[in-house]
Protein backbone atom coordinates (compact mmCIF):
# COMPACT_ATOMS: atom_id res chain seq x y z
CA UNK A 1 0.00 0.00 0.00
CA UNK A 2 0.63 3.15 -0.98
CA UNK A 3 2.85 5.28 2.04
CA UNK A 4 1.52 8.41 2.59
CA UNK A 5 4.67 10.57 2.85
CA UNK A 6 6.60 10.19 5.67
CA UNK A 7 3.98 10.05 8.27
CA UNK A 8 4.33 6.88 11.00
CA UNK A 9 0.88 7.78 12.19
CA UNK A 10 -1.53 9.25 10.72
CA UNK A 11 -4.69 9.71 13.16
CA UNK A 12 -7.75 11.42 10.77
CA UNK A 13 -11.01 13.09 12.49
CA UNK A 14 -11.11 10.16 14.63
CA UNK A 15 -14.03 9.70 17.20
CA UNK A 16 -14.18 7.44 20.06
CA UNK A 17 -17.62 6.98 21.78
CA UNK A 18 -17.43 4.71 25.14
CA UNK A 19 -21.07 3.21 24.87
CA UNK A 20 -22.18 1.53 27.97
CA UNK A 21 -25.82 0.49 28.83
CA UNK A 22 -27.08 3.11 30.11
CA UNK A 23 -25.61 6.58 28.20
CA UNK A 24 -22.40 6.99 25.84
CA UNK A 25 -19.95 8.97 26.25
CA UNK A 26 -17.74 10.43 23.83
CA UNK A 27 -13.97 10.33 24.84
CA UNK A 28 -12.30 11.55 21.30
CA UNK A 29 -14.62 13.88 19.68
CA UNK A 30 -12.28 14.85 16.54
CA UNK A 31 -8.93 14.18 16.77
CA UNK A 32 -6.24 14.18 13.60
CA UNK A 33 -2.16 14.60 14.27
CA UNK A 34 0.48 13.14 11.99
CA UNK A 35 3.92 11.37 13.55
CA UNK A 36 6.60 11.37 11.18
CA UNK A 37 9.53 8.67 11.26
CA UNK A 38 11.43 9.17 14.21
CA UNK A 39 10.09 11.82 16.21
CA UNK A 40 9.51 11.64 19.75
CA UNK A 41 6.20 13.66 21.12
CA UNK A 42 4.41 13.62 24.09
CA UNK A 43 0.84 13.87 24.94
CA UNK A 44 -0.49 16.05 28.10
CA UNK A 45 -3.56 16.26 29.41
CA UNK A 46 -6.00 16.68 32.78
CA UNK A 47 -7.22 13.32 33.78
CA UNK A 48 -10.38 12.08 31.30
CA UNK A 49 -9.39 14.30 28.53
CA UNK A 50 -8.38 11.27 26.29
CA UNK A 51 -4.66 10.58 26.44
CA UNK A 52 -5.10 6.42 26.80
CA UNK A 53 -8.12 6.12 24.21
CA UNK A 54 -5.78 7.97 22.07
CA UNK A 55 -2.98 5.57 22.42
CA UNK A 56 -5.18 2.82 22.61
CA UNK A 57 -6.62 3.24 19.05
CA UNK A 58 -3.31 4.45 17.78
CA UNK A 59 -2.00 0.87 18.90
CA UNK A 60 -4.96 -0.86 17.20
CA UNK A 61 -5.93 -2.29 20.74
CA UNK A 62 -9.33 -0.78 20.36
CA UNK A 63 -11.08 0.84 16.60
CA UNK A 64 -12.24 4.23 16.29
CA UNK A 65 -16.59 4.89 16.17
CA UNK A 66 -15.39 7.13 13.43
CA UNK A 67 -12.12 8.25 11.07
CA UNK A 68 -9.67 6.86 10.50
CA UNK A 69 -5.72 5.81 11.68
CA UNK A 70 -2.90 5.13 9.41
CA UNK A 71 -0.01 3.15 10.18
CA UNK A 72 3.08 3.51 7.76
CA UNK A 73 0.27 4.66 5.41
CA UNK A 74 -1.83 1.04 5.90
CA UNK A 75 -5.04 2.52 6.51
CA UNK A 76 -5.76 0.02 10.19
CA UNK A 77 -9.54 -0.17 9.45
CA UNK A 78 -8.93 -2.07 6.86
CA UNK A 79 -7.22 -5.00 8.58
CA UNK A 80 -9.16 -7.87 10.45
CA UNK A 81 -8.27 -8.56 14.19
CA UNK A 82 -5.71 -11.20 13.02
CA UNK A 83 -3.80 -8.56 10.79
CA UNK A 84 -4.29 -6.04 13.32
CA UNK A 85 -2.40 -8.12 16.18
CA UNK A 86 0.58 -9.01 13.25
CA UNK A 87 0.87 -5.45 12.97
CA UNK A 88 1.09 -5.38 16.94
CA UNK A 89 4.00 -7.03 17.08
CA UNK A 90 6.03 -6.07 14.15
CA UNK A 91 5.68 -2.12 14.39
CA UNK A 92 4.83 -1.43 18.02
CA UNK A 93 6.21 -1.51 21.87
CA UNK A 94 3.85 -1.06 24.25
CA UNK A 95 4.93 0.38 27.87
CA UNK A 96 1.47 0.64 29.07
CA UNK A 97 0.39 0.67 32.97
CA UNK A 98 -0.18 -3.29 33.31
CA UNK A 99 2.66 -4.70 32.79
CA UNK A 100 1.75 -7.56 31.66
CA UNK A 101 4.82 -9.51 32.89
CA UNK A 102 4.82 -13.78 33.13
CA UNK A 103 5.20 -14.50 37.12
CA UNK A 104 6.66 -17.76 36.11
CA UNK A 105 9.64 -16.22 34.05
CA UNK A 106 12.55 -13.58 35.85
CA UNK A 107 13.62 -10.47 34.34
CA UNK A 108 15.86 -11.76 32.10
CA UNK A 109 13.38 -13.98 30.19
CA UNK A 110 10.65 -11.82 30.52
CA UNK A 111 12.41 -8.98 28.59
CA UNK A 112 13.98 -11.91 26.26
CA UNK A 113 10.37 -13.60 25.41
CA UNK A 114 9.70 -11.15 22.35
CA UNK A 115 12.92 -12.15 21.02
CA UNK A 116 12.11 -15.86 21.44
CA UNK A 117 8.88 -15.63 20.10
CA UNK A 118 10.04 -13.98 17.10
CA UNK A 119 12.86 -16.64 16.73
CA UNK A 120 15.37 -13.93 16.84
CA UNK A 121 17.07 -14.57 20.24
CA UNK A 122 20.45 -14.47 18.67
CA UNK A 123 23.47 -13.96 20.58
CA UNK A 124 23.49 -10.32 19.92
CA UNK A 125 19.99 -9.46 20.66
CA UNK A 126 20.36 -11.13 23.92
CA UNK A 127 23.56 -9.28 24.78
CA UNK A 128 21.17 -5.76 24.08
CA UNK A 129 18.75 -7.54 26.13
CA UNK A 130 21.30 -7.27 28.89
CA UNK A 131 22.67 -3.97 27.54
CA UNK A 132 18.93 -2.30 27.86
CA UNK A 133 17.96 -3.86 31.62
CA UNK A 134 21.67 -2.50 32.57
CA UNK A 135 21.07 1.25 30.72
CA UNK A 136 18.09 1.65 33.26
CA UNK A 137 19.43 0.58 36.49
CA UNK A 138 18.46 -3.29 36.67
CA UNK A 139 22.05 -4.89 36.64
CA UNK A 140 21.01 -6.51 40.08
CA UNK A 141 18.11 -7.78 39.26
CA UNK A 142 18.31 -10.67 36.25
CA UNK A 143 16.86 -13.83 37.92
CA UNK A 144 14.14 -12.27 39.71
CA UNK A 145 10.59 -13.19 39.46
CA UNK A 146 7.99 -10.07 38.95
CA UNK A 147 6.66 -10.67 42.36
CA UNK A 148 9.87 -9.75 44.17
CA UNK A 149 9.97 -5.82 42.10
CA UNK A 150 8.80 -3.28 43.01
CA UNK A 151 6.21 -1.26 40.59
CA UNK A 152 8.95 0.87 39.51
CA UNK A 153 11.25 -1.99 38.26
CA UNK A 154 8.56 -4.34 36.62
CA UNK A 155 8.19 -0.61 35.06
CA UNK A 156 11.45 -0.84 33.70
CA UNK A 157 10.92 -4.74 32.66
CA UNK A 158 7.90 -3.68 30.15
CA UNK A 159 10.11 -0.82 28.97
CA UNK A 160 13.10 -2.91 28.35
CA UNK A 161 10.74 -5.71 26.76
CA UNK A 162 9.12 -3.04 24.57
CA UNK A 163 12.39 -2.04 22.85
CA UNK A 164 14.23 -5.84 22.62
CA UNK A 165 13.37 -6.31 19.39
CA UNK A 166 13.44 -3.00 17.93
CA UNK A 167 10.32 -1.98 17.28
CA UNK A 168 9.51 0.98 14.79
CA UNK A 169 7.05 2.78 17.02
CA UNK A 170 6.94 2.88 20.65
CA UNK A 171 3.74 3.95 22.72
CA UNK A 172 4.00 4.65 26.22
CA UNK A 173 1.15 5.52 28.55
CA UNK A 174 3.40 7.10 31.51
CA UNK A 175 6.02 5.43 30.81
CA UNK A 176 7.83 6.94 33.75
CA UNK A 177 4.61 7.09 36.51
CA UNK A 178 6.41 4.95 39.03
CA UNK A 179 9.87 5.81 38.42
CA UNK A 180 12.14 8.57 40.55
CA UNK A 181 13.12 11.37 38.89
CA UNK A 182 16.57 9.90 38.40
CA UNK A 183 15.33 6.77 36.82
CA UNK A 184 13.16 8.42 34.92
CA UNK A 185 15.73 10.44 33.35
CA UNK A 186 17.34 7.05 32.08
CA UNK A 187 14.25 5.87 30.26
CA UNK A 188 13.98 9.33 28.92
CA UNK A 189 17.60 9.31 27.90
CA UNK A 190 17.21 5.62 26.78
CA UNK A 191 13.66 6.64 24.60
CA UNK A 192 15.89 9.88 23.13
CA UNK A 193 18.65 7.40 22.15
CA UNK A 194 16.47 4.72 20.33
CA UNK A 195 14.55 7.57 18.31
CA UNK A 196 17.63 9.07 17.45
CA UNK A 197 19.70 5.85 16.27
CA UNK A 198 17.13 3.59 15.18
CA UNK A 199 14.71 6.22 13.78
CA UNK A 200 12.13 4.88 16.30
CA UNK A 201 8.93 7.22 16.47
CA UNK A 202 8.28 7.46 20.11
CA UNK A 203 4.73 8.32 21.47
CA UNK A 204 4.28 9.15 25.53
CA UNK A 205 2.05 10.41 27.32
CA UNK A 206 2.73 11.99 30.53
CA UNK A 207 1.95 14.19 33.63
CA UNK A 208 4.85 15.82 33.79
CA UNK A 209 5.69 18.98 32.16
CA UNK A 210 9.29 18.69 32.93
CA UNK A 211 10.15 15.69 31.25
CA UNK A 212 8.27 16.38 28.34
CA UNK A 213 11.17 19.43 27.21
CA UNK A 214 13.06 16.30 26.27
CA UNK A 215 10.40 15.32 23.69
CA UNK A 216 10.89 17.10 20.02
CA UNK A 217 6.47 17.94 20.68
CA UNK A 218 3.75 18.08 22.82
CA UNK A 219 0.55 17.27 22.51
CA UNK A 220 -2.10 18.91 24.89
CA UNK A 221 -5.47 17.28 24.55
CA UNK A 222 -8.28 18.58 26.31
CA UNK A 223 -11.77 17.19 26.57
CA UNK A 224 -11.12 14.57 23.87
CA UNK A 225 -9.40 16.95 21.65
CA UNK A 226 -6.07 18.88 20.85
CA UNK A 227 -5.98 21.63 22.37
CA UNK A 228 -2.68 23.18 21.16
CA UNK A 229 0.85 21.99 20.26
CA UNK A 230 4.44 23.10 21.15
CA UNK A 231 7.82 22.38 20.03
CA UNK A 232 10.78 21.77 21.64
CA UNK A 233 14.27 22.75 21.10
CA UNK A 234 16.71 19.34 21.72
N1 LIG B 1 -13.93 1.46 28.50
C1 LIG B 1 -14.53 2.62 28.80
N2 LIG B 1 -15.87 2.72 28.91
C2 LIG B 1 -16.48 3.89 29.18
N3 LIG B 1 -15.83 5.05 29.35
C3 LIG B 1 -14.48 5.03 29.26
C4 LIG B 1 -13.76 3.83 28.99
N4 LIG B 1 -12.43 4.12 28.95
C5 LIG B 1 -12.34 5.45 29.20
N5 LIG B 1 -13.57 5.99 29.38
C6 LIG B 1 -13.85 7.42 29.64
O1 LIG B 1 -13.28 8.18 28.57
C7 LIG B 1 -12.66 9.36 29.08
C8 LIG B 1 -11.21 9.40 28.63
O2 LIG B 1 -10.50 8.37 29.32
P1 LIG B 1 -8.95 8.15 29.15
O3 LIG B 1 -8.60 6.92 29.89
O4 LIG B 1 -8.61 8.19 27.70
O5 LIG B 1 -8.35 9.45 29.88
P2 LIG B 1 -6.86 9.86 30.18
O6 LIG B 1 -6.62 11.18 29.53
O7 LIG B 1 -5.96 8.75 29.83
O8 LIG B 1 -6.88 10.08 31.77
P3 LIG B 1 -5.76 9.74 32.88
O9 LIG B 1 -4.79 10.89 32.85
O10 LIG B 1 -6.54 9.73 34.16
O11 LIG B 1 -5.14 8.43 32.57
C9 LIG B 1 -12.85 9.32 30.60
O12 LIG B 1 -13.92 10.17 30.93
C10 LIG B 1 -13.19 7.89 30.90
O13 LIG B 1 -14.05 7.80 32.00
MG1 LIG C 1 -4.72 7.46 30.96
Amino acid sequence: MKSKGEATISVEHVKKVYATKKLEYVALSDVSLSIKKGEFVSVLGPSGSGKTTLMNLIGTLDRPTRGKIFLDGVDTSSLDDNQLAQIRNQKIGFIFQSYNLVPYLNVLQNVTLPLMVEAKDTPENLERAKSLLIEIGMENTFEKKPNELSGGQQQRVAIARALVNQPPIILGDEPTGNLDTKTAEAVLKLLTRVSRENNTTVLIVTHNPELTEITERSIYMKDGLIERETKHKR
